[in-house]
């Protein structure tokens, strides 16, 4: 037997502590809660993706009657970072929810879907992205998914098909 060990660190920094591109990241994010489309769960969250050449594209979650149909706020805005600016790398990714007004005093982690996605975004533009997630409390901060996310399935475990 042999023992697999993976190891994730995330630092917590003051919102004040952060540079200022990361701090209007996460304000970004806050804002873009006004977006959300939550009348089932009441659980209003907002994503903010920084692209290469510093643009901002915000994303809410949208939820429907049918609950599966709904997205979660990472992937409306990693989404359409993607579809509106396919040869931008993204950079970083910040995430905020509140429920009412009041924000979480624990940092909202992505669902695992979310994570997928986060790391097929990073295999895409073959760069890790930065995650802030913000809470009260502090600003949770990974370099990259792969400490949320160890042994994802990504691109390189695609089987080449030869025809
Ligand atoms: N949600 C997100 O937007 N992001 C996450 O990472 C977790 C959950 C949304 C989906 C749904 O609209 C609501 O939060 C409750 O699950």
């Amino acid at each position: 037997m042999r023992e697999y060990k993976f190891e994730a660190v995330m630092h917590v920094y003051e919102l004040a502590e952060l540079d200022d591109a990361d701090r209007e990241l996460v304000e970004s994010a806050k804002r873009a809660t006004a977006g959300s489309y939550a009348p089932y769960s009441k659980f209003r969250v907002g994503a903010a993706v920084r692209l290469k050449d510093g643009a901002i594209v915000v994303g809410a979650n949208q939820e429907n009657a049918a609950f599966p149909s709904g997205l979660c706020a990472e992937r409306v805005a990693l989404f359409a970072a993607n579809a509106q600016c396919p040869d931008q790398p993204v950079t970083a990714l910040a995430i905020a929810a509140r429920k009412g007004s009041q924000f979480l005093s624990e940092p909202i982690p992505p669902c695992g879907a979310c994570r997928q996605v986060i790391s097929g975004v990073e295999d895409r533009f073959g760069q890790p992205i930065r995650i802030l997630l913000y809470s009260t409390e502090g600003v949770f901060v990974s370099e990259g998914i792969s400490p949320l996310f160890p042994l994802r399935f990504g691109s390189d475990n695609l089987c080449r098909v030869e025809n």
